[in-house]
Formats: structure tokens, C-alpha cells, sequence
């Protein structure tokens, strides 16, 4: 079946890739950002792909995505909780408005979305929760304190909500990625990661086969190393 697929953060890095992907399988795909320039931009360089102007940081900008793409694009039966960012903080010299930007951006937003786009996806045909979260969420980093909690933080809440979604149509699916060539943190950064077009492709082959954790190299696997606790813990009140 051919899909219509939400991905935010598409403009660049891991949410641009998959959302070529999607798009050569004839797939409808829309994509968020909060640049409006990088935005137009990319849309011209990827015929067919379809962009929102949001800032998922922005509780407003959450409702406002999600009221459009129920209005222009009822037919959406996947949500790709992509756009993310990465800071390197002391945690000894507290600028909270940098922090609560990340904590917004990776972990708010994406809960957020969720809890809107549920009610709309229940239902749908191969309806879908793809949420990224990290290696990291795994490996406490020290030098991206905030950026590991976060993504520790959507492990966790993704893991739930497959729970939760389990007899609900909705299928929940998780990629953990490892260090992946992109401008993440700004570029340089991530120069030594894994070739962003084999990761793409490994990943989106494995989201079409239904696999629920999704990882690659180091990542594949990771999480399995907490599964009896958290399962456990999934199942108490
Ligand atoms: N690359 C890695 O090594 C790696 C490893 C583990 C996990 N990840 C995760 O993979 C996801 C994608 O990251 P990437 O590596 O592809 O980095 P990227 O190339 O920097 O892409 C991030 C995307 O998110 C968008 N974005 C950032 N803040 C946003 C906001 N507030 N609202 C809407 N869009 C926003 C950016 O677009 P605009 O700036 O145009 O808005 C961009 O399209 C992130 O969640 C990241 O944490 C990446």
C-alpha cells in the first residue's frame, strides 16, 4: 500500500534520507522544520516532498502541525518523531534556556505529537509510531548530558506506548541510532559516523519488515541489554 508519511525535522541528515526513501516508493511524504529558507529550499531539491513550516520546540507549533496535517493531509498513517539537537554543556554553568530548548525539541515535542496524532492514526491502514531515539539513550554521554537524557527518556517512552498501542492497530517502532554522518551538533561533529545512505537504507528496510528496534553497527541490539528490567517494570503498577 502506498502511505502518507509525516517526518519532522526532514531538511536535512536521517530525516531527509528516509524521507527519500518513502518518496521513491511513491509514498506521500511531508516534512516539518523551523527553518523556512532550508525548508523551501529542500523542497525544491526533492520533488514531490511536501513541507510544513513547524518548530516542534513550540507546543503552538505541535497543535498547529498537527491541525494542518489533518486538514490537508487526512490520510497520514505514519509519524516519524525525527528532528532532534545536540548540545555540548557544563553542567556547572546552567544556561536553562539552552537546555529546555533540547529537552523541548527531542523529548517534549515528540511525546507531544504522540498523544495528538493517536486518536488520528487509530484506525489506519498500517498506522505507525516511529520514533528515534540514540545509542546514547543506552550509554550515559557526559559530554551531552541533556542530549542523552532525553533520548534515554524516549527509550523509555516509546517502549510504553508499544504497550500501551499493542491491541490498538498502531504500530510502534523505535531507531537507535549509532554515530551517523550528519550535521547533528553542528558540522564536524559526527565526520567519524556511519555513511549516512547505508545507515538509511539499512534502517529503512528493517522499518518495512516491522522490526520494533530498530539499530546499526554498535546499536543493533543495544537495547536488549535492559529488557528484562524494563519489561518488568512495564508491567507494574
Ligand atoms: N547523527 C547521529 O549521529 C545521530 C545519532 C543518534 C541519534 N540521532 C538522532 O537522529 C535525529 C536526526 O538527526 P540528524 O543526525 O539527522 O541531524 P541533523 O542533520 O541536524 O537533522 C536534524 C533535523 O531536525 C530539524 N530540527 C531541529 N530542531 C527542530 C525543531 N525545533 N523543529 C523542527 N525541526 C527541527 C532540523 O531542521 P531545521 O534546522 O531546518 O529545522 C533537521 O532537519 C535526531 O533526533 C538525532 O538526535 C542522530
Amino acid at each position: 500500500m502506498k502511505n502518507t508519511v509525516l517526518i519532522t525535522g526532514g531538511t536535512s541528515g536521517i530525516g531527509l534520507a528516509l524521507a527519500d526513501r518513502y518518496l521513491k516508493d511513491g509514498n506521500t511524504v511531508i516534512i516539518c522544520g523551523k527553518n523556512e529558507e532550508k525548508l523551501k529550499k529542500t523542497a525544491e531539491e526533492h520533488p514531490g516532498l511536501e513541507t510544513v513550516f513547524a518548530d516542534v520546540s513550540f507546543e503552538t507549533d505541535r497543535i498547529r502541525l498537527f491541525e494542518t496535517i489533518k486538514e490537508k493531509y487526512p490520510g497520514t498513517n505514519i509519524l516519524i518523531n525525527n528532528a532532534g539537537i545536540q548540545q555540548r554543556l557544563d553542567l556547572t554553568a546552567m544556561d536553562w534556556a539552552v537546555w529546555k530548548k533540547e529537552i523541548a525539541t527531542n523529548f517534549e515535542g515528540p511525546i507531544h505529537l504522540c498523544g495528538l496524532f493517536i486518536p488520528f492514526l487509530s484506525g489506519k491502514e498500517n498506522a505507525r509510531i516511529i520514533n528515534v531515539s540514540s545509542g546514547l539513550a543506552f550509554r550515559p554521554p557526559v559530554w551531552v548530558p541533556v542530549y542523552g537524557a532525553t533520548k534515554a527518556g524516549i527509550h523509555s517512552f516509546t517502549f510504553t506506548l508499544r504497550e500501551q498501542l499493542k491491541d490498538k492497530g498502531i504500530m510502534v517502532q523505535e531507531i537507535v541510532p549509532p554515530a551517523v554522518r550528519t550535521n547533528l551538533g553542528g558540522p564536524g561533529i559526527h565526520d567519524n559516523g556511519a555513511d549516512l545512505d547505508a545507515f538509511a537504507d539499512s534502517v529503512y528496510s528493517d522499518l518495512l519488515a516491522g522490526k520494533e528496534e530498530i539499530g546499526f553497527g554498535f546499536t543493533n541490539g543495544t537495547a536488549d541489554r535492559t529488557r528484562r528490567e524494563m519489561e518488568e517494570g512495564a508491567r507494574r503498577r
